[in-house]
């Protein structure tokens, strides 16, 4: 379990399922993080990627819960480890969208990047973000992300075309803005 001022990231459990069903499926929230076609997920194919979670990986998914009064409000995620190159590469989401703007999704992406940088020793952690997603980059940005690239015209949503944006964060930045 991990601690940051607002919230901590811990393990799921199976009782979260049935939230994060609902979270996830909400439409504002799926038209930023899948950039296929956003059909509803079921509560099978949940169950299935929870049995698919192990501690004994690289990669990890942990749930997001409120400091305050240990509500489970979103996940947040390390998708993709490169050891040789010393990079990971993150995601998130606050599910509960009434906890949007109010610095829990800054203080969870803090928390995790703290814990790549001072538990795995990373060097370099990285994301991809939509640029329809102002909020996302504005969040990111806060925790010290600057933006690393676009790929234009990269993603296809509510009938129009849209740029990735590459950013990034190095260890020696994250430790000069937190130390
Ligand atoms: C993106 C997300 C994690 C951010 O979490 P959050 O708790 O809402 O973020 P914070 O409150 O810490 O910071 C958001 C910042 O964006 C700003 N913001 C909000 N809407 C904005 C907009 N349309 N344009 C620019 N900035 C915006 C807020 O004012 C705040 O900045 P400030 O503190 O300087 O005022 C959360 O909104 C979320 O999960 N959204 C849905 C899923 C998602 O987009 N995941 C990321 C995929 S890359």
């Amino acid at each position: 379990m991990y601690t940051g001022k607002k919230v901590r990231l811990r393990a799921y459990r199976k009782e979260d399922l049935s939230l994060r069903l609902s979270y996830i499926n909400d439409p504002e929230i799926l038209r930023t993080i899948v950039s296929d076609i956003p059909y509803p997920l079921t509560l099978q194919e949940e169950e299935k990627w929870f049995e698919s979670i192990s501690a004994l990986q690289d990669t990890y998914k942990f749930a997001i819960e409120t400091l305050d009064d240990l509500r489970f409000i979103g996940g947040c995620s390390i998708n993709d480890v490169d050891w040789k190159n010393s990079t990971a590469t993150i995601g998130i989401f606050i599910g509960d969208k009434t906890y949007w703007g109010k610095g829990y999704g800054t203080d969870a992406v803090n928390t995790l990047v703290s814990f790549i940088f001072n538990e795995m020793n990373i060097h370099k952690v990285r994301l991809t973000c939509y640029a329809l997603n102002e909020r996302a980059i504005r969040c990111y940005e806060k925790c010290g992300f600057v933006e690393e690239g676009r790929l234009r015209q990269e993603i296809y949503k509510d009938g129009r075309y849209y740029d990735k944006v590459a950013m990034g964060i190095l260890r020696e930045e994250f430790l000069n803005l937190n130390t």
